[in-house]
């Protein structure tokens, strides 16, 4: 059997494949990804073509046949379980029966019993039940004899053009310690219009499945995201009602429903309602897609495109499935850049 040369990574929950990305740019070896859902097992697969792409329900927490698929070691194995899947009500975190998909992430890491263990969730999950779960996290990891340290970041910090919020539990067997990196882009972040400047506005029109780039890239990042890719895709507009491009025409960049005549402040009752990116911060998060972000100047919402850049996707990645579908694996995954700097550091504290 030739050598292994590289690091294997087993990515639970994989959706479209962010954090495998991430791991993938710093050098490891994808082995394979599981997720129940069909459309973004498919954006896995096809991204990740040398990857074992399993489509299962987790929540079934039964593996047997998975020796067959998965005969490998496992070095590192990452994702979290969704986070409706904790919940405490008097009993310890993996003991209710409720939190099934929290209990088969556990019992697929001593199946595998990897060197290291990243689980990425919301933040708010470090405050729910007192705090209760991420302490649970904590101490079931430490009973498979892991080295746990959380680390809490906000994306922009990173230079991904984004301010979102996300924790990081990483679990280790090495004596080393995992130390997260400072953020190198706090006083100078990359904003939405660095992000998608290069992309054409489709103002009015609805854009080509595969289309040319319209000019250079403009800037760093803009370069380092078009590496390898010789087309555009997944760029296309969403085809607005006239009323719903009537309303956003009078939000100014950066602006929101206050930014409007007082009448129209109720046309939709969500406080993020109307807001459109600010051209000169980092986006806001981007979501699973509900329609209530705009573009900072095109009188329409992100394309799946716009939405993958700020997530620092490189354009080369490609989405599939419907497009609804396509806005949810780019809103859930973990953006592939902060996942780059995570896996380099792990690198350093686990080996072959
Ligand atoms: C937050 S997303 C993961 C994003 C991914 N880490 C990335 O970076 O692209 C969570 C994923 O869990 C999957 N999922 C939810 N329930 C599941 C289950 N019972 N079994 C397997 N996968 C499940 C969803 O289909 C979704 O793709």
């Amino acid at each position: 059997m030739a050598k292994k040369t590289r690091l294997n990574v087993l990515d639970l929950f994989c959706g479209a494949g962010g954090f495998s990305e991430g791991f993938r740019q710093s050098g490891y070896n994808i082995l394979s990804g599981i997720d129940n859902d069909k459309n973004t097992l498919d954006t896995f697969a096809r991204n990740f073509p040398k990857a074992v792409a399993i489509q299962k329900d987790l929540s079934e927490d039964n593996f047997s046949g998975m020796d067959k698929i998965i005969n490998e070691q496992i070095d590192v194995i990452i994702g979290g379980p969704p986070c409706q899947g904790f919940s405490v009500a008097g009993k310890r975190l993996k003991d209710d029966p409720r939190n099934i998909l929290y209990k088969a992430y556990l019992n697929l890491i001593k199946h595998f019993n990897p060197k290291a263990v990243v689980i990425e969730n919301v933040p708010t999950i470090l405050g729910l039940y007192g705090g209760e779960i991420g302490r649970q996290i904590v101490e079931d990891l430490e009973q498979l004899k892991y080295k746990v340290k959380v680390h809490k970041v906000i994306t922009s910090d990173y230079g991904i053009p984004q301010t979102r919020r996300r924790v990081f539990f990483v679990g280790l067997h090495s004596k080393k310690d995992f130390c997260f990196p400072e953020g190198r882009y706090i006083k100078s972040p990359v904003t939405s219009a660095m992000a998608i400047s290069d992309l054409p506005l489709l103002n009015g029109f609805l854009g080509e499945l595969q289309q040319e780039y319209p000019s250079k890239p403009k800037n760093e990042y803009q370069a380092s995201m078009r590496k390898k890719s010789r087309y555009l895709w997944n760029h296309q507009a969403v085809e607005h009602k006239q009323r719903t491009i009537d309303i956003v025409k009078m939000v100014p960049d950066g602006g929101n429903y206050k930014d409007l005549p007082e009448h129209l402040w109720a046309t939709r009752k969500v406080n993020i309602a109307w807001t459109r990116m600010n051209s000169e911060k980092p986006c806001f998060t981007i979501d699973a897609g509900h329609n209530h972000h705009f573009h900072y100047k095109a009188n329409r919402v992100p394309t799946v495109r716009e939405c993958a850049r700020i997530q620092s996707f490189p354009d080369r990645f490609i989405f599939y499935g419907n497009r609804t579908s396509q806005y949810r694996q780019v809103g859930n995954a973990v953006p592939p850049m902060i996942a780059k700097i995570l896996a380099t550091s792990l690198k350093k504290v686990i080996s072959l």
